[in-house]
């Protein structure tokens, strides 16, 4: 800032963003910084400069050329950021899924359908992501060799920098992100263009630098995130992957009705998911066990929990239990048991009661009770493709409630951003 109050930012890859008011300018790096305040936002592009002072905005770009500020109204996307009778901001947008899985990927049908069309005939597909959204690229790589026999490879966007010859040219690289802002992502889909890759986007903001670097937009379109860990944005994107899977496999027919009342049955279930995490309060460590499908969910049930709670969670396959993490069972811990009755069944009852017999506490989260189970949290049937929704939604409760327990800030939790914008 100057003396004489003017005001001077540039942008230098992280987002720099203009909240343009009646009597007033905001500079954020997230719209949500000003939406308060107004929802007409200036998008800086990279390398730009802006002045700003009582009576004007002026932007320029590196050489000094005058930009015009191009307004973009955000009012639509970001329609719903209060909390209303909710405690916290991370309750409502977990009860919210019933509601916002019918509208992942309905504004962008079309670019849906190009992303298919994509998708079945290049010949190298990479996803990305960092944190939940690359937990989605796990769920996505497993559901396309399953039910579209499609080979992908799922790349953590952060370590993408390390070894970019994993790219082959002329590919396709299908990114996720909630925020599209996440510069790790960014510059993933930077280096996958270098080798000419056309950039699928699965997004929830859709003015967000991500978007602007995409070839095809897909969005989630489940409203304003708030809370810094993720909910609502993981099961939208989940929903469009089983949009995905629908397209490219005709015998595949999804009841996204049957989906949204199985959440809604779940979100029932409070009072019997408070008396768990009452349990969790004194502990540190808490395992979550999956097979197949059910692993990345495992993985993403562990991030949950560490964030909302700051106990330390580790996901396991199920399988690995004997390779390593077996030996960490004892009276001291808590294991949740991903378990719905479907193919992985047997086999995960089976780690239970080896887990069980090291004393051990087990959650077992499944549409069957077991002996094996200290607490049991149901889950309606559904077929093994549309579980990974109904066993996410108790375990981000059951975080929630924990953290309540624990006396931590469910929404903003401790040394972490909503949007990672710096490297
Ligand atoms: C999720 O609960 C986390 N807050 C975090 O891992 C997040 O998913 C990650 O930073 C990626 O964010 P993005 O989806 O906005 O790119």
């Amino acid at each position: 800032m100057f003396e004489n109050g003017e005001l001077a930012a540039a942008r230098f890859h992280e987002p720099l963003i203009i909240g343009v008011g009646e009597k007033n300018y905001f500079l954020s790096s997230d719209v949500l910084g000003f939406i308060e305040q107004t929802d007409d936002a200036v998008y800086i592009n990279n390398g730009n400069f802006v002045l700003i002072n009582q009576a004007k905005l002026q932007i320029f770009d590196f050489d000094g050329n005058v930009i015009k500020p191009e307004i973009t109204k955000v009012s639509k996307e970001f329609a719903d950021v209060y909390k209303g009778d909710y405690a916290h901001f991370t309750l409502k947008e977990i009860s919210e899924q019933s509601d916002t899985i019918f509208r992942a990927g309905e504004s962008t049908k079309e670019a849906l359908k190009e992303a298919v069309d994509y998708l079945r005939h290049s010949k190298n597909i990479y996803l990305t992501g960092s944190g939940t959204s690359y937990n989605a690229s796990l769920v996505a790589k497993y559901l396309l060799a399953k039910y579209a026999k499609i080979k992908t490879e799922s790349i953590i966007s952060s370590e993408l920098q390390f070894s970019p010859d994993l790219i082959e040219p002329n590919s396709i690289l299908v990114a996720i992100s909630q925020s599209g802002e996440s510069a790790d992502v960014l510059e993933a889909v930077n280096i996958a263009k270098k080798s000419n890759c056309k950039i699928i986007s699965i997004i929830n903001s859709l003015t967000s630098s991500l978007a602007r670097e995409s070839d095809i937009v897909i969005g989630m379109n489940c409203g304003p995130e708030i809370g810094v860990a993720a909910t609502k944005s993981f099961t939208s994107q989940l929903i469009i992957l089983y949009k995905i899977i629908q397209e490219l496999n005709e015998e595949i027919k999804i009841n996204f009705e049957e989906i949204s009342s199985s959440i809604s049955k779940i979100l029932e279930e409070h009072n019997l998911i408070k008396k768990i995490a009452s349990e969790l309060k004194e502990i540190s460590d808490i395992y979550v066990l999956g097979r197949g499908i059910h692993y990345p969910i495992a993985i993403e049930s562990a991030l949950k929990i560490k964030e909302l709670t700051y106990i330390h969670a580790e996901g396991i396959a199920g399988g690995e239990l004997k390779h390593g993490p077996l030996a960490l069972m004892d009276t001291n811990v808590f294991v949740i048991i991903i378990n719905p009755e479907d193919s992985t069944y047997q086999d995960t009852l089976t780690s239970a009661r080896e887990i069980k017999a090291r004393g051990a506490k087990i959650i077992g989260i499944s549409d069957k009770n077991s002996d094996a189970y200290d607490f049991w949290v149901k889950i309606p049937k559904t077929d093994e493709l549309t579980y990974p929704i109904s066993e996410t939604i108790p375990i981000q409760l059951l975080s929630y409630y924990a953290a309540l327990e624990k006396e931590t800030d469910p929404d903003y939790p401790r040394n972490l951003a909503k949007s990672v914008t710096v490297k």
